[in-house]
């Protein structure tokens, strides 16, 4: 997405060789009109796969998800990473780690947000080790629920998780994709013509 794309070379900092701060616009700071864009290109890009709810984690996960659903006309559920004082039963969890700050986090949704009727969008704004996108997919699968797709805001394609996801079988859409980070330099997976990545 090219929007996308120059805002991260405009207004991104690498920070090392595998850390790119983008807290200007996309998780501390957000840019609603880059937002609503990003909503409406996950929506086009998963149009066609019958999605009725939009599945993500929060907090930064959760402005280009509700953009999302709002383009594809469902509603938007955010995963927990601590356990709220409302909600205490029915809920179905999931274990997280995150190599980036070295936690494991419980993640948790109500169990009467994500039915087995439902066919789940799971988008989230980084993909660098998987381990969130992979934990949704499981709670996903706990409530019975089907995955229709994974959309990523950045994926850092020179970490893991792309492959881990996509070797589950799902259909995995990155609206920028990382190749490099070295040198302080932001590098992008080249895209084939006609091909959207
Ligand atoms: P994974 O889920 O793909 O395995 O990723 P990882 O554990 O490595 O990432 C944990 C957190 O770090 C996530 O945010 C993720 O968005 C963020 N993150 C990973 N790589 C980068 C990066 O290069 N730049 C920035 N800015 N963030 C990165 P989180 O803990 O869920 O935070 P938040 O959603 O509450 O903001």
């Amino acid at each position: 997405m090219k929007a996308l794309q120059e805002k991260i070379l405009t207004d991104g900092i690498v920070l090392s060789d595998t850390v790119l701060k983008v807290d200007t616009f996309l998780n501390h700071q957000m840019d609603p009109v880059l937002m609503k864009e990003i909503g409406e290109e996950f929506g086009k890009r998963f149009e066609k796969e019958g999605i009725t709810k939009i599945l993500t984690i929060e907090s930064s996960g959760i402005a280009p998800a509700i953009m999302a659903a709002l383009k594809l006309n469902v509603e938007m559920v955010f995963a927990r990473k601590r356990k709220s004082l409302t909600l205490q039963d029915g809920l179905i969890t999931s274990k997280v780690y995150s190599f980036t700050k070295k936690e494991e986090n419980e993640i948790s949704v109500a169990e009467k947000f994500i039915l087995p009727i439902d066919r789940v969008l799971i988008i989230d704004d980084f993909l660098a080790n998987g381990q969130a996108a992979l934990g949704l997919m499981d709670i996903v699968k706990k409530a019975g629920a089907d995955v229709g797709g994974v959309g990523i805001v950045i994926e850092k394609a020179f970490q893991d998780g792309g492959r881990l996801v996509r070797e589950t079988g799902v259909k995995v859409e990155s609206l920028a994709r990382i190749e490099s980070l070295k040198g302080g330099q932001v590098t992008f997976v080249p895209t084939k013509q006609g091909v959207t990545s």
